[in-house]
């Protein structure tokens, strides 16, 4: 079964030919780097650029797989969370090929599908494994029972991870997206600012990053005012923050691991891109625990994930009528 997948929900236009799950047939990514000079993204200018794109990214998912739309068995489209005007793009895109061909439309949770991703990067994964997942705009640890059956450990009450990376990034000067730039300043500075950990009243699954990034700010403050804020301080800075929100992670994964039992831990999102952390994480949890990460072509937005993940869902009524989603539903 060959599925057209369709991916706008904040700042890539993408689109995927994937064939029952894990074949990838083509994976065509349109990143939209005219957000750089505005430092984060612009969502009205989001919506225009994806309908700007998205006919010729289709297109070329379709020339590169050799394949025609008549060809495709159905279509899958991410109806979120994100923007509500980038996502409406996708959607009513999905709904104009479902008339044309005749097939069904299969909507796909996108946070989820950044755990399918990780799944459909590796050969054999035994469900149920934990899900994990550090994005610009969510956090959270699942146990997948399956892919359209989860329970949750604890999302996010405020800065999302990726999100923290991206202001701690922009308060000092740092360009947008902000987690790559962190990381590479990590790795040249030192663990000097002892910063706190951050923990939330709804439980210790739950992420809270606002605080770290309240402290992060005051230390900027003072060398601000004290003439520091150099390279050294700013590669420091990212070290010592960095080293908190790894150790955050960890703690978080290995209760999840404790309390479940669950051997097998699946990362997604943006964040695991991090060559840093899957290094902090492979050498601080339990050796007997198989660690698994997307491939890199899988690790940022994309529509594979969203075509290999509607395979799951295919004969589940209820992905085939869905409203767009800004947020995260969990029940
Ligand atoms: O999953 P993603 O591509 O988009 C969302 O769904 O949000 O994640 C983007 C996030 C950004 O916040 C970016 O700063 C972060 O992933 N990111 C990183 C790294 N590469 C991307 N954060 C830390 N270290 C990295 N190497
Ligand atoms: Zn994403």
């Amino acid at each position: 079964m060959k599925i057209l997948g369709i991916e706008t929900t904040c700042d890539e236009t993408a689109c995927s030919i994937v064939e029952n799950g894990k074949k990838i047939l083509s994976n065509v990514i349109h990143s939209q780097m005219e957000h750089v000079e505005y430092g984060g993204v612009v969502p009205a200018l989001a919506s225009s650029l994806h309908l700007k794109e998205i006919d010729k990214v289709a297109h070329r998912a379709l020339k590169v797989s050799g394949i025609g739309i008549d060809d495709i068995d159905a279509v899958a489209v991410s109806h979120g969370p994100g923007l509500s005007g980038a996502i409406s793009i996708g959607v009513s895109f999905a709904n104009g090929v479902s008339i044309a061909t005749g097939k069904k439309v299969i909507y796909v949770n996108h946070v989820h599908a950044h755990l399918y991703a990780t799944y459909m990067s590796h050969d054999r994964v035994d469900l149920p494994c934990i899900g994990v997942v550090l994005s610009g705009g969510h956090s959270f640890i699942v146990e997948i029972k399956s892919f359209s059956d989860y329970r949750l450990f604890g999302d996010c009450i405020d800065d999302a991870v990726g999100e923290a990376f991206d202001k701690v990034a922009k308060m000092l000067g740092l360009n947008y997206p902000g987690g790559p730039e962190v990381e590479k300043r990590a790795m040249l500075g030192e663990y000097l600012y002892k910063f706190s950990r951050c923990k939330a009243p709804q439980g210790k699954y739950y992420f809270s990053n606002s605080g770290l990034k309240t402290q992060v700010m005051y230390a900027i403050k003072e060398a601000k005012k004290n003439n520091y804020f150099n390279d050294k301080f700013k590669n420091d800075i990212c070290r010592s923050f960095q080293e908190v929100l790894f150790k955050d992670i960890c703690i978080k994964v290995s209760s999840a691991i404790n309390e479940s039992g669950i051997k097998t831990v699946l990362f997604g999102g943006g964040v695991v891109n991090s060559k840093s952390l899957r290094n902090y994480l492979n050498y601080n949890l339990n050796k007997d625990v198989r660690l698994l990460y997307p491939k890199t072509s899988l690790s940022l937005d994309n529509a594979a994930m969203i075509a290999g993940m509607a395979y799951e869902l295919k004969d589940n009524d209820s992905a085939l009528n869905k409203d767009i989603e800004t947020r995260i539903p969990w029940k």
